[in-house]
């Protein structure tokens, strides 16, 4: 496991951050961040992964025993307690990481929250929501490729708690150390999964060595 404890995150942040640093993962992380991928390897690849760090955001859920009859004979076997499930990406890039959340999780429900990062300040801003109607019931699964300086991501986790959203998880491909602080710092109980932590932000809140810009690379607006 990645060690984060250059991070300086209390024990309770640190158990609420999980890097998922499976080979494969890594291994794809790293044909993501060339400047080489082209967009088409690009948006598979942030499907993929969106997938696998999908696998790590729900071990949690609960199972319920069901009776199965297979060819031989009748067992009891596990399956899911019914829990109700909405993907939110952050526009646009997180929509690279919809369908490979959709993949594991066909039933799932798709919000939207709009969020562009101003160039000269960084701040973000909000230019479109839309959540299920029974969003505050569901397991909220906020989807960005990039945590930067954190702001975009806040901002959605605020929006989703003020519609009532109880249990929300943050899923980015690469994070930037002050945005990981900053989304843990900011609400208690958000969990933050995340393929890598990087160093540092450059100048322009650009994560380094990080991978550009995810929202061009996906759609090739370079
Ligand atoms: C990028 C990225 C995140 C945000 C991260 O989006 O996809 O949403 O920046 O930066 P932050 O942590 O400092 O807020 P951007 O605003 O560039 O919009 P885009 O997805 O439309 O390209
Ligand atoms: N948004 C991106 O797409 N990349 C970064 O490095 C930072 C914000």
């Amino acid at each position: 496991m990645e060690n984060t404890d250059r991070l300086n995150l209390t024990p309770e942040q640190a158990a609420r951050l999980t890097v998922v640093d499976h080979p494969l993962v890594q291994h794809k992380l790293s044909i993501l961040r060339d400047e080489q991928t082209g967009t088409k390897q690009f948006r598979d690849i942030v499907r993929e992964l969106a997938m696998f760090e999908g696998y790590e955001a729900t071990r949690d859920f609960a199972l319920e025993p069901v009776e199965v009859t297979t060819p031989l004979e009748t067992c009891v076997c596990q399956h899911l307690a019914g829990k109700k499930v909405a993907i939110v990406p952050i526009l646009r890039a997180g929509l690279g990481m919809v369908d490979g959340i959709l993949d594991l999780i066909p039933a799932a429900r798709v919000g939207h929250v709009g969020m562009e990062r101003d160039p000269e300040t960084h701040v973000p801003r909000e230019y479109y929501c839309k959540l299920p109607g029974d969003a505050e019931s569901r397991t909220c699964l906020i989807v960005d490729p990039m945590l930067a300086t954190g702001g975009s991501a806040t901002a959605a986790i605020e929006y989703l708690r003020r519609a009532g959203v109880s249990n929300i998880r943050l899923l980015v491909l690469v994070a930037a150390p002050e945005g990981v602080r900053a989304v843990l710092d900011f609400d208690p109980d958000v969990r933050l999964y995340t393929c890598a932590v990087d160093r540092e932000l450059n100048d322009h809140a650009y994560i380094l060595p990080g991978l550009g810009d995810a929202g061009d690379r996906i759609f090739g607006t370079l």
